[in-house]
């Protein structure tokens, strides 16, 4: 039983603290927002990233949006998405070890799996798990458009490849995809130029793809930090932009401009002193990477300290009206990394604790 299983029908003040909420309302609009510029006004198809949002709830939501399918960063995310009836994934990595392998062909039993790979190396134990398995893998060439991760450099090298994938047993070549993140640190027009430069390499390796006679069906990138740029241009026919249906601290300062739907919310615990509030949430419950979370209606901090089970929250000024018992919500600063520390989401609408979802996809338990 969760901690919050009770919770439904309650109020926010009720919930068992500290509380990953969602509220529905706020997804919603975001969702919307995505799908009126990247459908709507882009013509692009979107299968947006669920590596942070990772409950199948919440990929049915994006479907039911108008998602053509979604993207997954691990085989474990795509079986729990499978298992709830998802039966479009792409696992946009390079997946190996001979278990993980065999997971990920498996599964192409149940639903449509494409997957990516970058070397021939890569290439042949793909081919030899969906031979194992009897089913043919569609696969997506990876690009390395600058990030300096994954993928194969654009031009020749992509073609090589391509070609590659097209004469090897067991694996149907798909396309290309590339996920352009180094440019997230650019600002301005500057980003709005990286962006390009990165998406008009694949694109143009997927037109060479198509001159040297390889079947590009799909040409797939970008996240919720840059498809407001990413999809002025011709050529990308799927957009994998997932976290900014969240939204947080982060995706805000990459340019989105979508609602806070998702909140950490926490108890007061102690007040020692006028200025200091320590809460029942810490590094267990709430991630510093990418940046700190941020309290919802407190006044400015001089600092903000999460040990394991305790955040503690330094003020500038005295603040006399906060009791031990009170909440206190948090803006998470990247719900990639605070997600993933939790086992539930609960639900609210209307201020309301409306359901409880799992967050399933972390382990590969099953
Ligand atoms: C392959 C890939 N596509 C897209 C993204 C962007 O995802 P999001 O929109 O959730 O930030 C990422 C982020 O890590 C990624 O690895």
């Amino acid at each position: 039983m969760s901690a919050n299983s009770a919770s439904v029908g309650r109020s926010k003040q009720e919930l068992e603290t500290p509380a990953l909420c969602l509220d529905l309302q706020l997804y919603r609009r975001n969702v919307r927002r995505m799908v009126d510029f990247i459908i709507g006004q882009c013509g692009i198809a979107w299968r947006p990233h669920m590596k942070g949002q990772k409950a199948p709830e919440l990929a049915h939501e994006l479907l039911a949006a108008g998602a053509i399918g979604v993207t997954c960063a691990t085989v474990y995310e795509a079986e729990d998405l499978a298992e709830a009836g998802v039966n479009d994934i792409l696992v946009a990595n390079q997946v190996a070890g001979r278990h993980k392998l065999a997971r990920l062909a498996r599964l192409a039993r149940r639903a449509w799996i494409l997957t990516a790979t970058d070397s021939l190396a890569h290439l042949e134990l793909l081919s030899a798990a969906a031979q194992t398995e009897g089913v043919v893998l569609p696969v997506l060439v990876e690009l390395d458009v600058g990030m300096n991760r994954c993928g194969v450099p654009p031009g020749e090298p992509a073609v090589e490849l391509a070609r590659a994938a097209c004469r090897t047993p067991g694996i149907r070549f798909a396309g290309l995809m590339a996920w352009e993140g180094h440019t997230l640190l650019f600002e301005g027009e500057e980003k709005r130029q990286a962006i390009h430069d990165a998406i008009r390499s694949l694109v143009n390796s997927a037109e060479l793809c198509r001159a040297a006679g390889l079947p590009v069906e799909r040409v797939s990138c970008s996240g919720s930090g840059t498809f407001l740029h990413s999809g002025e241009l011709e050529g990308v026919t799927e957009i994998q932009a997932g976290g900014g249906a969240f939204c947080d601290l982060n995706y805000r300062k990459w340019g989105l401009e979508n609602d806070y739907a998702i909140t950490v919310v926490t108890r007061i615990v102690s007040r020692p002193t006028p200025t200091r509030i320590i809460v029942d949430g810490g590094f267990k419950t709430m991630s510093s990477q990418h940046g700190p979370p941020r309290p919802i209606g407190l006044g400015p901090l001089k600092s903000l300290v999460l040990s394991a089970e305790h955040g503690i929250l330094e003020l500038e000024q005295p603040d006399t009206e906060r009791q031990v018992g009170d909440l206190v919500e948090f803006i998470p600063g990247y719900t990639d990394s605070t997600v993933c520390l939790h086992d539930e989401l609960c639900v609210l609408e209307d201020g309301r604790v409306s359901a409880i979802w799992g967050i399933p996809g972390r382990s590969g338990r099953r």
